[in-house]
């Protein structure tokens, strides 16, 4: 369902601003988009794209780094010119400078159409680790130890390997975002998820700050929602509300 709204918006603008996320849960979502590339013409050479964030000190070749994952996962596999993709410098010898001008960036660019998200078992959002402003802006990070524990698979399990500092696109830049979609799935994300969506917005659950943005939608598997409590009330929503309808098939 994911990239099938990714897909309509991209086709009811071709110059589609789209913040991307890394992680294992996107990988169904860059599956299905390169597939709907091949079959269905989807046409990304005029999409511009900008990460959520990347590990400090990781070279693009190296596997752990997100330019990498990206390149890997959707760009080297759709028509989309690299010159308009953008990742956080990790690399950058100017961090803060180098964070300040993907901002203007994004400006430049009109700023982000759709925002794609995923979300760490400490709530996170991009590398937004427990108690992150919830005005913050592209900026240098330390991870958490949950994260870290969350990510090393990545890193064949080595913890000397994975950086312990990450550039990331701030809350507030997210919450900037024109519209943004959030994916969740498997039981290790339900308590989480619930926290994000019915708990109280706080910066200890970076999440929690999507409860403000306008237009924000948080799409779940059954495992991810066994630990919210209004679930009949969000498939009457799904049900109802006019928008949604086209999503309704069983493969959508
Ligand atoms: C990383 C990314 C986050 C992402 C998270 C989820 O930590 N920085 O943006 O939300 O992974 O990972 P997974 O989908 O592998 O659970």
């Amino acid at each position: 369902m994911v990239a099938r709204v990714i897909a309509k918006e991209l086709r009811a603008n071709p110059n589609l601003v789209l913040g991307l996320a890394t992680g294992g849960t996107m990988e169904s979502v860059y599956k299905l988009l390169v597939e709907m590339h091949r079959t269905e013409g989807l046409d990304f050479s005029l999409c511009r794209t900008f990460n959520l964030d990347e590990y400090v000190g990781l070279p693009p070749d190296n596997e752990g780094s997100y330019r990498f994952y990206m390149n890997h996962h959707l760009f080297h596999h759709v028509n989309i010119d690299l010159r308009n993709t953008h990742v956080p410098d990790g690399m950058a010898s100017d961090l803060a400078a180098s964070c300040r001008q993907y901002e203007e960036t994004i400006v430049k660019m009109g700023g982000i159409d759709l925002q794609l998200l995923g979300i760490g078992r400490d709530g996170h959002i991009g590398f937004n680790e427990p108690l992150s402003a919830l005005r913050s802006r592209t900026r240098a990070k330390a991870l958490s130890p949950a994260t870290i524990a969350q990510n090393v698979r990545y890193f064949d399990g080595d913890r000397s390997r994975m950086p312990k500092r990450a550039l990331t696109m701030g809350v507030g830049t997210i919450l900037d975002s024109k519209r943004c979609i959030m994916l969740a799935i498997g039981e290790e994300k339900a308590d989480v998820i619930a926290k994000a969506v019915e708990g109280p917005i706080t910066g200890m659950i970076s999440a929690s700050a999507l409860q403000l943005h306008s237009h924000c939608t948080i799409v779940v598997d059954g495992d991810a929602s066994l630990k919210l409590k209004e679930v009949d009330y969000y498939r009457w929503i799904f049900d109802n509300e006019p928008e949604w309808q086209e999503f309704h098939k069983p493969h959508a």
